[in-house]
């Protein structure tokens, strides 16, 4: 098996209805995951980039999140349409889509 060069980590974590801090799969992260499987594969790239649903990633209201390592980028309130632009941009070019980056006041 060779070792992938990026790991996407994507929250689906699931809450009851009414939950204070909401969910990522309520806010469409399963629609992420498969949407960037299927960009992956269509690029042949399964393997070379793992996707692993988590649960929660910490900062849900700015959910979908999504994490690439060894990168360390955080996106966030990522949609399924965005998935290409990820996979473009950053899966395959290397350059992190900044605008979808979580702010940096999360980390203060
Ligand atoms: S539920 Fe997804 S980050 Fe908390």
């Amino acid at each position: 098996m060779p070792k992938p060069e990026r790991h996407v980590f994507v929250c689906t974590q699931i809450r009851p209805q009414g939950h204070p801090r909401g969910c990522c799969n309520d806010r469409g992260g399963k629609d992420v995951v498969m949407q960037l499987f299927n960009e992956l594969e269509q690029r042949q790239l399964i393997g070379t980039v793992n996707v692993t649903e988590t649960s929660c990633l910490g900062p849900c209201p700015l959910g979908p999140m999504m994490v690439v390592y060894p990168d360390a980028v955080w996106y966030s309130r990522v949609k399924e349409d965005d998935v290409t632009e990820i996979v473009e941009k950053h899966l395959v070019g290397g350059k992190p889509v900044d605008r979808l980056k979580v702010p940096e006041e999360l980390w203060g």
